[in-house]
C-alpha cells in the first residue's frame, strides 16, 4: 500500500482527524480513500474487547475471553518461550475478533510493592522485564497483530498518575526505567508504544520529545506509532510535534481542530502532521492486509493453555516436606479463595472470563474437605469460621490455606497503603498452623505481602494472579503433577519500610523524586546486605539441582569482545524439574556508585532426574557498563568483574572473575582545583609524571612527617591524592612557584586534550 500517496490525497481535516480515535477503541476510517478503521483492545494478559459501552476502567463488560496469568505471575516463569506462546494465542484471538493492536505488555518497573498496578507489571529488574516483554511481543506480532508496549515512561505509581512528575536523573532513567522498553523496541519492533499519563522531570510523557523522538526513534529505531494512554494528551499540537501520533480515545473533534488551526496559522508544519498520519496508516494497513480469516478464538483450547501457563508461573517459596501432596493424603482446603479464587486485578486489564476454575471445585472430594476460614464479604462471624477451620485442620494430614489479597486491596487507579494481608487471614493461618505442623499456604496476590506467620507454616506456594485456570494449575502443583519452577521476579521485603523508595514513594503533591536512583529492588537490598523475606530470583522445586564446572572462555575481556560463560547443571533429585539459572555481573571497585550485582542473563532448564545439561551465556560490553551522564553514553570501566551464577540473587552457587580492559574515568579539564590523585589518573606519560613528580615530592618533606606524627605512609599518600593542586603552594615548602603550577596546568590540559 502506498501510504504516502494516500496521505497526499487527504484533506487537512481528514489528516488531523486521523490523529485521534473515532471512539474509545477505533481509529478513524476515511471511506472515500479506502482507509479502514482499526480496533484496539486491552491487554495485556487477555483480550478485553468491548462491543457495547466502552470504558478504560474495566467497569463495563467486554466479550467473553480467556484470562491468562497477569504480568506478575508471567514474569515469575522466567520462561521466554511461555511468554511467546501466550503472545501467539492472544494474537490469534485478536485476529479472530478483528482487533489490530492489543494494548500491552506493561513493563513499568516495580519501584515499590505498593504500586496498585504491580500485578500487571513484570519485575523490579529491567533486564527480566525487557526479556519478558520482548518474548510476548514476538508471539503476538507473529500473528500479524500489533502490540502497544506501555506505559512510557517512569509510571511506577497510580497515585496522581495523571499529573505527577517522576523526577529522575539520567543514569537512573537509562539503567532502570528505559531498558525494558529499549530491549523490546530494538529486538521486536512493537507496532505501537503507549506513552504514560505522568510527567518526566516536569514534561508530560505525551509531550516529551526527548523520550518519544530522540531516544525512541533516534536511538532505538522505533518505526511504529505512539499512542497516548487513554486521556494522556495535554496540549495536542505540542504533543504531535514531540512525537505523540495517535490520541486515544476521541476528543470529540476538539483537539483535531487545534491541529488544523495550527497548520493554517503556520505554527505547525504540515509535514509533522503528515508524518504522524503515515505512521498510523502504516500500521492500519499492515493489519488490514494481513487479516487471517481462518483464525479462531477457541476459548476451550485457550483455557487449557492458560492452565498450563499458570502452573509454570507458580513459585514455591517454602517447603519443609508437606508438599507435594499425595493422592491418598487427607487434606483440608481452607479459605474462601479455594472456592472463589482471586486470579486477576482490577482496571483496564480486567477480563470477562470465559470460565474460572476453583481448586475446591476440582478437588477429589473423597480426600479433600473444605472450610471457608474467612469471609471476603463480612467481618461478622470471623471467629466461628476460624474455629471451624481449626477443627477440620486437626483431623487431616495437610491443611492448605488459600489466602492473599482481596480485590479491593490492589487495583489500577490507586496504590496500596501497606503490605499486609487482611488481619483475619493472618489469624486464621496462625491458628491452623498451631494445631497442624503440615500447614501449607497458597497465596493469591499481585504484589508482595508480609508473612508474620512464615516460621510456623510448613510450606508456601505463591500463585500470584494466575489467570482463570488457577484452580487446576494449583492442584497440579500441589500434587506434584507439575513440579513448580517459578522464581520471584521481585524481592519480598520483610517490612515495607525496608523498601528503598519507602520515604518518598508517593511524592509531595505532584513531585515524585526517584531518590533511590538505580538502587531499586535487590540492587538495594543486596548492596545493603539487608535481610529480606524472600530474595529476587528465589523459587524452590520438588527436586534438587547441582551447579558445576563454571567456565569463562577468557581471562581478559577487551571491549567489543563477547565473553562466553558456561556451566553444568544436574538434576540431583528424584523427579523431573526445571531450574532458572541466573547470571549476575558484579562490578568490583568502581568510580561510579554501583549495585553489588545485576542480573544479565537467565535460562530456564528442564531436566530429567540425573540428567546434566550445559548452560551457556554470552556477555557483551553493555553487560559490564554503567551509563555515564557526562559523556551521555554507556561506559565500560576497566577492572575485575565477578560473574555469579545462582538460583536467586542470594543463592550464588558458582563464581568466577574476568578482567575487563575498559576505560578509566578521568577528569577532562585540569584546573588549580583538580586533585593530585585525579591528575595522576589522567595521563601516565613520562613527561607528565616528571612534572608532577616534582610537585608531589616537593609536597612531602621531613616537616610533614613531624606534623603528621604517627600517621602511616598510606594516610599521607591518601591526603596527597585528595589535595587540590593549588594547595601545593601552601604545603609544598616553597619548592614550586605559582607560575610553575600555572604552566603545569596548561601543559597537562594540552596533554589531556
Ligand atoms: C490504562 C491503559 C489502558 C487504557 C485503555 C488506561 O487507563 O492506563 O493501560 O490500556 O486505559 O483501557
Amino acid at each position: 500500500m502506498d501510504v504516502k500517496a494516500i496521505v497526499a490525497k487527504m484533506t487537512l481535516e481528514e489528516k488531523a482527524g486521523l490523529c485521534s480515535g473515532s471512539d474509545f477503541w477505533h481509529t478513524k476510517g476515511v471511506e472515500r480513500l479506502g482507509i479502514p478503521r482499526m480496533m484496539v483492545s486491552d491487554g495485556p494478559h487477555g483480550l478485553r474487547k468491548q462491543d457495547d459501552a466502552a470504558d478504560h476502567l474495566g467497569i463495563n463488560d467486554s466479550i467473553k475471553a480467556v484470562c491468562f496469568p497477569a504480568g506478575c505471575a508471567a514474569a515469575a516463569s522466567f520462561d521466554r518461550g511461555l511468554l511467546t506462546r501466550i503472545g501467539e494465542i492472544l494474537g490469534e484471538e485478536c485476529q479472530a475478533e478483528g482487533v489490530g493492536v492489543i494494548l500491552g505488555p506493561a513493563v513499568n518497573i516495580k519501584r515499590s510493592p505498593l504500586c496498585g498496578r504491580n500485578f500487571e507489571y513484570y519485575s523490579e529488574d529491567p533486564y527480566l522485564a525487557g526479556e519478558m516483554a520482548a518474548s510476548q511481543i514476538k508471539g503476538v506480532q507473529s500473528k500479524n497483530v500489533g502490540t502497544s508496549i506501555k506505559h512510557f515512561l517512569a509510571n511506577s505509581q497510580e497515585h496522581r498518575r495523571m499529573s505527577s512528575s517522576s523526577q529522575l536523573d539520567e543514569r537512573t532513567a537509562r539503567e532502570i526505567y528505559l531498558p525494558a522498553f529499549e530491549r523490546a523496541v530494538k529486538g521486536e519492533k512493537p507496532w505501537t508504544l503507549m506513552c504514560s499519563y505522568n510527567r518526566i522531570n516536569g514534561v508530560y510523557a505525551a509531550q516529551n520529545r526527548k523520550y518519544l523522538t530522540d531516544i525512541l526513534r533516534g536511538e532505538w529505531g522505533f518505526d511504529g506509532f505512539v499512542v497516548s494512554d487513554w486521556g494522556a494528551v495535554n496540549e495536542r499540537v505540542a504533543d504531535l510535534e514531540a512525537g505523540m501520533d495517535l490520541e486515544m480515545p476521541a476528543s470529540f473533534g476538539h483537539n483535531d481542530r487545534e491541529i488544523v488551526k495550527a497548520v493554517r496559522d503556520g505554527s505547525l508544519k504540515e509535514e509533522v502532521l503528515d508524518r504522524a498520519v503515515e505512521r498510523i496508516l502504516n500500521i492500519v494497513f499492515r493489519f488490514e492486509e494481513n487479516r487471517d480469516k481462518a483464525a479462531v478464538f477457541d476459548r476451550e483450547r485457550d483455557h487449557e493453555a492458560a492452565r498450563e501457563a499458570a502452573a509454570e508461573c507458580m513459585v514455591l517459596l517454602k517447603n519443609e516436606g508437606a508438599l507435594p501432596l499425595k493422592k491418598d493424603d487427607t487434606v483440608a482446603f481452607i479459605g474462601a479463595f479455594a472456592e472463589k479464587p482471586r486470579y486477576q486485578g482490577g482496571g483496564s486489564s480486567h477480563i470477562n472470563s470465559h470460565k474460572v476454575e476453583a481448586a475446591w471445585e476440582l478437588a477429589d472430594k473423597k480426600q479433600v474437605k473444605y472450610a471457608m476460614g474467612y469471609s471476603l464479604k463480612e467481618e461478622a462471624g470471623a471467629e466461628r469460621l476460624i474455629m471451624e477451620a481449626v477443627e477440620l485442620a486437626k483431623r487431616v494430614k495437610v491443611p492448605v490455606i488459600f489466602a492473599g489479597l482481596p480485590e479491593a486491596y490492589e487495583s489500577e487507579g490507586y496504590d496500596r497503603e501497606h503490605m499486609r494481608m487482611p488481619e483475619v487471614q493472618n489469624l486464621l493461618i496462625e491458628q491452623v498452623a498451631k494445631v497442624n505442623p503440615n500447614t501449607v499456604v497458597v497465596l493469591h496476590n499481585g504484589s508482595p505481602v508480609e508473612m508474620p506467620w512464615i516460621d510456623s507454616v510448613n510450606g508456601v506456594l505463591e500463585t500470584y494472579l494466575a489467570g482463570e485456570a488457577v484452580g487446576g494449575a494449583t492442584l497440579k502443583v500441589l500434587y506434584g503433577e507439575v513440579n513448580p519452577s517459578g522464581h520471584l521476579a521481585e524481592t519480598f521485603p520483610l517490612h515495607l519500610e525496608d523498601n528503598p523508595s519507602y520515604l518518598f514513594y508517593r511524592g509531595e503533591g505532584d513531585t515524585v523524586e526517584y531518590r533511590e536512583g538505580v538502587f531499586v529492588g535487590y540492587r538495594y537490598y543486596d548492596t545493603k546486605k539487608m535481610p529480606v523475606l524472600f530474595p529476587f530470583g528465589h523459587g524452590l522445586s520438588y527436586t534438587t539441582f547441582a551447579y558445576d564446572n563454571l567456565k569463562l572462555d577468557r581471562e581478559v575481556f577487551e571491549t567489543g569482545d563477547t565473553l562466553k560463560v558456561s556451566l553444568e547443571i544436574t538434576n540431583t533429585g528424584a523427579c523431573a524439574g526445571k531450574e532458572v539459572v541466573q547470571l549476575y555481573v558484579a562490578p568490583g571497585k568502581s568510580w561510579a556508585i554501583r549495585p553489588v550485582h545485576e542480573l544479565k542473563g537467565f535460562e530456564k532448564i528442564s531436566l530429567q532426574p540425573g540428567e546434566t545439561k550445559t548452560v551457556t551465556f554470552f556477555l557483551k560490553d553493555r553487560d559490564f557498563a554503567y551509563y555515564d551522564p557526562e559523556t551521555r553514553d554507556w561506559f565500560v570501566e576497566k577492572g575485575m568483574y565477578g560473574i555469579e551464577i545462582g538460583a536467586s540473587c542470594r543463592d550464588i552457587r558458582l563464581a568466577g572473575e574476568v578482567s575487563v580492559n575498559g576505560g578509566r574515568k578521568t577528569v577532562k579539564k585540569i584546573t588549580m582545583d583538580t586533585t593530585l590523585g585525579d591528575i595522576f589518573d589522567i595521563d601516565r606519560s613520562e613527561e607528565a609524571r616528571a612534572l608532577l613528580g616534582k610537585v608531589v615530592f616537593a609536597g612531602i618533606s621531613d616537616r610533614d612527617d613531624e606534623l603528621l606524627g604517627e600517621s602511616t605512609k598510606e594516610m599521607r599518600e591518601a591526603m596527597m591524592r585528595d589535595m587540590p593542586l593549588r594547595n601545593v603552594l601552601s604545603f609544598g615548602d616553597g619548592a614550586v612557584t605559582l607560575e610553575e603550577l600555572k604552566a603545569l596546568v596548561e601543559k597537562l590540559n594540552g596533554l589531556a586534550g
